[in-house]
């Protein structure tokens, strides 16, 4: 049984005050909420990640840098260490997320070096994949997608399953209100999970947790977790108010059929 996984990805947004205001509305509304079926993770701007790690002890929240370099330490202007990410309790990292795509040029091979880079030093990858609107248009989803997941998981060679997430984000619906529909969606997801077993094995496919992102709000969630290859949510617009998330991350998961 994979565990679902919501995570909420705040870009470049909130100062160290609002992180610790956020976070003190989030923690107040969680209260003894059971969610053990489910992670929520929180992906702040680096700045915050020091003081989140201290709020966020003994709870249950979790969290994710939103990019990493592949190398310990040295002449890496600008990057941040998978160790130094570690020492603030960072457990995941999102990586190819299209905006560093598209905004900052990073190509499959240095996502791939990040990809492997991360997880040698024990971190999380939230690899993003994902097809622009000429892509969809041309046909080109599943092409882009696999090609995508193969050029960005090259370096990563043995896995457990667990230790890897994907998040299928489709560029046209990311911050546009326009979410792919969970038929859309369930299609690409179920597609990356048979190329997952032809890269590694079925039996790890079956662990590696598949999220949707683009456009995710208190709205669609329910109707997009029911989907079976549907394992969680990676959020951005409706991450930024804390009660917004708060009613993703408790949403009713009902799956349609055995997982
Ligand atoms: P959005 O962003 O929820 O604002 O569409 C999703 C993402 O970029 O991860």
């Amino acid at each position: 049984m994979r565990k679902y996984l919501f995570v909420g990805n705040w870009k470049m947004h909130k100062t160290l005050r609002e992180t610790e205001e956020y976070l003190g509305i989030f923690l107040d509304k969680l209260g003894d909420f059971k969610i053990l079926d489910r992670e929520i993770i929180i992906a702040p701007p680096f700045t915050s990640l020091a003081l989140a790690a201290k709020l966020l002890k003994k709870t249950p929240l979790k969290l994710a840098a939103q990019n990493a370099c592949w190398e310990e330490r040295g002449a890496f202007t600008g990057e941040i260490s998978p160790v130094m990410l570690k020492e603030v309790e960072v457990r995941y990292v999102i990586l190819g997320h299209s905006e560093r795509r598209h905004l900052f040029g990073e190509t499959d091979e240095i996502i791939a070096k990040r990809v492997f880079g991360v997880y040698k030093f024990g971190l999380i990858p939230i690899l993003c994949v994902g097809e622009t609107l000429e892509e969809r248009k041309a046909g080109k989803t599943l092409e882009v997608v696999e090609r995508q997941l193969r050029e960005d998981l090259k370096y990563l060679q043995e896995i457990k399953g667990e230790d890897l997430v994907i998040a299928y984000e489709p560029v046209w619906a990311i911050g546009t209100g326009i979410n792919a529909t969970p038929f859309q969606a369930e299609e690409v997801q179920s597609f990356i999970r048979k190329k997952l077993s032809e890269i590694y094995s079925f039996e790890v496919a079956k662990k590696v947790r598949i999220l949707y992102g683009g456009s995710v709000t208190p709205e669609n969630i329910e109707e997009l977790m029911k989907e079976p290859n549907i394992d969680g949510v990676l959020v951005g617009g409706a991450s930024l108010e804390a009660e917004k998330f708060f009613k993703i991350c408790i949403s009713q998961i009902k799956k349609g059929e055995p997982r």
